[in-house]
């Protein structure tokens, strides 16, 4: 696992950015031959979709070849409601750039049948050819996508009910109503972020300090399940400082050594 540590939120967002750009632009992606990326929500990817966004506005990156795949999407809160991650992706991002609408796929919380719309997402990515490249986030408690704590590590798109910690978390974005948090979302699974290609993660603040140090010093637990990802043969978290602020000196030196010419 490669770890980039930036001194804050607005240069490790323009490194992100800028690495998933070069990515894209390295595969020269062709509409028969689409480049296929995972696409999270939540506060921390903000910066990076602003960044992406101005690459893309710039003329330094197009998403006319890119097809997307939402990591998770709510059970039950109508597209339109301005929390769902339908609004989300389309207010912060794919307005915005070049992307083609049918080449976005976000899970349909509201779907008649919630296990059929799991399994045709998944068939939906393996017929696409796999993800290329899957940016996500960390959750304080070191969930990825909703993998909440003791999520299977080889776990596919399905139905998971949200912890309380989640559920309190992303009430800031309810209006800090708790009552107004869907209890359940659809995910894509631990096993769908491993098996794509590359996996670039953004984590920031000193919040999320804990399940940083789960991640890159912990043990491969199901209880922390971002740390799957030491399995995974070519991921990268991008941090700031304030999230390294639970890993050891000899760890934060280590990287800061390592990946010295790639800051
Ligand atoms: C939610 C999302 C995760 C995200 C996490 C952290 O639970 N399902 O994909 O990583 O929140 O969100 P934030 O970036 O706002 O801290």
């Amino acid at each position: 696992m490669r770890v980039i540590i930036q001194p804050d939120y607005a240069r490790l967002s323009r490194w992100a950015a800028e690495y998933v750009a070069a990515k894209i632009n390295a595969a020269a992606p062709t509409a028969e031959k689409p480049f296929k990326l995972g696409c999270p929500t939540g506060s921390s990817p903000l910066g990076l979709y602003r960044h992406l966004v101005e690459l893309c506005q710039a003329g330094k990156v197009s998403f006319q070849h890119v097809v997307t795949f939402n990591m998770d999407e709510y059970v039950g809160l109508p597209e339109e409601h301005p929390e769902s991650y339908h609004s989300f992706m389309w207010k912060n991002f794919f307005s915005h750039i070049d992307i083609l609408k049918e080449n976005v796929h976000i899970l349909n919380g509201n779907a008649p049948d919630l296990q059929t719309e799991c399994l045709a997402y998944e068939r939906a990515i393996s017929e696409a050819g796999g993800i290329d490249l899957f940016m996500g986030g960390i959750g304080p408690d070191g969930h990825i996508a909703f993998n909440e704590p003791f999520s299977s590590l080889t776990s596919r798109t399905r139905v998971k009910t949200l912890t309380t910690d989640t559920i309190i978390a992303n009430s800031r974005f309810f209006g800090g109503d708790v009552s107004q948090v869907p209890t359940t979302a659809l995910t894509v699974g631990v096993g769908t972020v491993m098996a794509a290609r590359e996996v670039l993660i953004v984590c920031n603040g000193h919040g999320k300090a804990r399940a940083l140090k789960h991640a890159i010093e912990g043990a491969v637990s199901q209880e922390w399940t971002i740390s799957a990802l030491q399995l995974h043969p070519h991921a990268i978290i991008v941090c700031d400082e304030a999230a390294t602020d639970e890993l050891k000196h000899g760890t934060y030196k280590y990287f800061k050594d390592i990946e010295k010419d790639n800051l």
